[in-house]
């Protein structure tokens, strides 16, 4: 950036930083769901970049506003679940760190998915879906839920109204949990398998300038009419010429830096971000980045869009 240090931000760069969320200057709220409070088999933690998600806690003066969707991070400890429940909006679960369990109900069936990092599931609207961690490290995961204020969870199964142990299972009667198959006879099965992206098993769509992207949610990932979500890996040196897009993107770095910066009548704005910072760019701003840093950047980018293709052209 040409401006020296210690000249006074423009509106430009102020504006950009209004849209920024420094994972070091955010906080982790335990007490973000009250019906879990009195459980402490329930609890978690969400720290909120983009709206609230499932929280009520929607006045949160440290959480940017959202558009087409929310973004959060999620601590669940080891042992612990979330109960089933359903809401009216798919939401997507990226898992970052340990393996999640996730469950899908119907009927008293439930069939069953482990996610490792960067594994995501995408939870259809109207399903019942609980999660569990059954691993030796606490999960930390990105949630994204496709509406800017989801109405409340519809709990199925919570411990308050129903068995401990039926609970946990997400509801599963003795003996009626499945696992996640595409060739499954259940179709809770097949329809678990097309909502599930491996990171392993997903195309890498090769761009200019050495960057790569996954495509979880969108043409060539996911076919819903959800956000689309896509995985970037920019290498050292690579660089995005300033483009706009109709919907607002979320671009949340896992690892590595990334330089984002904004261009507007002839000014620009720029920022780093380093790893669980997420910078939100509004519809129709020009935005471009670039990787000053020595290794590879991984980023998880979300746009928002109401139809499946209209992503940004790249
Ligand atoms: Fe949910």
């Amino acid at each position: 950036m040409d401006t020296p240090i210690h000249a006074a931000p423009t509106r430009l760069a102020a504006r950009l930083r209004r849209h920024l969320g420094r994972h070091a200057e955010k906080s982790f709220d335990w007490d973000a769901f009250p019906s879990n409070r009195g459980f402490p088999e329930l609890a978690r933690a969400q720290m909120r970049y983009i709206g609230a998600g499932g929280s009520p806690k929607t006045g949160d003066a440290a959480t940017l506003p959202p558009g087409h969707f929310t973004l959060s991070l999620l601590h669940q400890p080891v042992g612990n679940y979330a109960a089933c429940h359903a809401h009216e909006t798919e939401e997507s679960f990226l898992v970052l760190a340990g393996v999640l369990t996730v469950g899908w109900e119907r009927d008293g069936d439930v069939v069953e998915v482990r996610l490792g990092p960067r594994d995501m599931i995408l939870n259809a609207r109207d399903i019942g879906h609980g999660f569990r961690n059954d691993g030796i490290e606490p999960v930390l995961m990105s949630i994204s839920v496709d509406a800017g204020r989801p109405l409340p969870p519809r709990y199925l199964y919570h411990p308050r109204d129903t068995d401990a142990a039926l609970a946990r299972r997400f509801g599963a009667a003795e003996g009626r949990t499945l696992p996640c198959d595409p060739d499954g006879a259940h179709p809770l099965q097949t329809l678990m398998a097309r909502h599930v992206v491996r990171r392993a098993e997903l195309p890498a769509q090769h761009g200019p300038a050495g960057i790569t992207r996954k495509v979880y949610v969108g043409s060539g990932g996911i076919g819903a009419e959800a956000s689309r979500r896509e995985l970037l890996v920019v290498p050292p040196a690579a660089a995005v010429a300033a483009d706009a897009c109709d919907g607002e993107e979320a671009l949340l770095v896992l690892a590595g830096a990334l330089t984002v910066g904004w261009e507007e009548d002839g000014d620009r704005a720029e920022i780093t971000l380093g790893p669980r910072d997420l910078l939100l760019t509004p519809p129709r701003t020009r935005r471009w980045f670039r990787n000053d840093d020595a290794v590879p950047a991984e980023v998880w980018c979300v746009i928002g869009v109401h139809l499946p293709d209209a992503g940004r052209p790249r």
